[in-house]
């Protein structure tokens, strides 16, 4: 299946270097897609010339853009994947009438193959009449993105909340990661010994939580010795507020109606 990417941004090059192979892609000017495709391989076209091209176009531009791209390319696209944030199916059927879309919302560890793709099932709201997926494309399409780490599938409704703890993952342990090396840089380490040693601890310890149900419980009691270490460091951690600040983080990011329709 040849891949066409609409946009070759943080996004796009994620995905792109997780595939591996070389790109069909655009952009708006920046000279990004050259920069991909100098990296991966492939061309940089029009994005008519992507639809034209692909077997399926990935929608990888910003969610706002969705009515003037598909304006362009609606009429030429053979299927359409978008991991465009806060796009429904709903909306996606709506500017790709004639055209089976999959939605679809990566996070950047796809890079490295390691990334969690959410795939919204389709919903009973979708458009009355627009095309269902064939399932030989479907599953084609969840092999191609299987192929960058996890998929799974979600019904719609769950999305927002989903994507408020994959998409934006990155962005937090990168944050924890920086204060856990400034703290031991402050106690004698140096940085890149300090960042290697958190990023190993953090990358064994999720293998280690998968490892044991995600029973997150279990796994804090293993390693808290009563009146010992840990847990003087996660008493800390608890009286700054740690809890109320992620569940503060997470409420910012869901969009507040997606509660209704889980
Ligand atoms: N970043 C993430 O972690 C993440 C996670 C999940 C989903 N997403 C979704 O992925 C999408 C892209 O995000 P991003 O972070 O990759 O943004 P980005 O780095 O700003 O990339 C957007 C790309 O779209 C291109 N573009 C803009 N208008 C275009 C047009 N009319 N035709 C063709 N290309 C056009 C831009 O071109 P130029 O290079 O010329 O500006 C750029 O290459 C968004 O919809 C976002 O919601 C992002």
């Amino acid at each position: 299946m040849r891949i066409g990417l609409i946009g070759a941004g943080n996004m796009a090059r994620a995905m792109a270097r997780g595939w591996g192979e070389p790109v069909l892609c655009s952009d708006s000017g920046s000279g990004r897609a050259r920069a991909l495709v100098g990296e991966l391989g492939g061309e940089v076209l029009s994005n008519r010339e992507v639809a034209e091209r692909a077997d399926l176009v990935v929608l990888c531009h910003k969610p706002y853009q969705l009515e003037p791209v598909a304006s362009e390319i609606r009429d030429a696209a053979k299927a359409v994947a978008s991991v465009l944030g806060a796009t429904t199916t709903a909306m996606l059927q709506s500017a790709y009438p004639d055209t089976p879309v999959f939605a679809m919302m990566p996070n950047t560890p796809v890079e490295i193959r390691r990334g969690i793709v959410i795939y919204a099932e389709r919903p009973p709201s979708a458009i009355a009449g627009h095309p269902p997926a064939d399932p030989e494309l479907e599953r084609t399409v969840l092999e191609l993105f299987g192929r960058l780490g996890e998929v799974i599938r979600l019904p719609e409704g769950q999305l927002d909340a989903a994507t408020a703890l994959t998409g934006v993952t990155p962005a937090y342990y990168a944050l924890l990661a920086e204060a856990q090396v400034d703290a031991g840089v402050r106690h004698g380490l140096k940085p890149d010994v300090a960042g290697r040693l958190v990023a190993e601890a953090m990358g064994g310890s999720a293998a280690l939580l998968a490892e044991r149900g995600y029973d997150t419980l279990a796994m804090r009691r293993e390693v808290t010795s009563p009146g010992g270490s840990t847990a003087r460091g996660l008493a800390e951690l608890e009286r700054a507020g740690v809890r109320t600040a992620f569940q503060s983080a997470i409420d910012a990011v869901v969009r507040p109606q997606a509660g209704a329709a889980r």
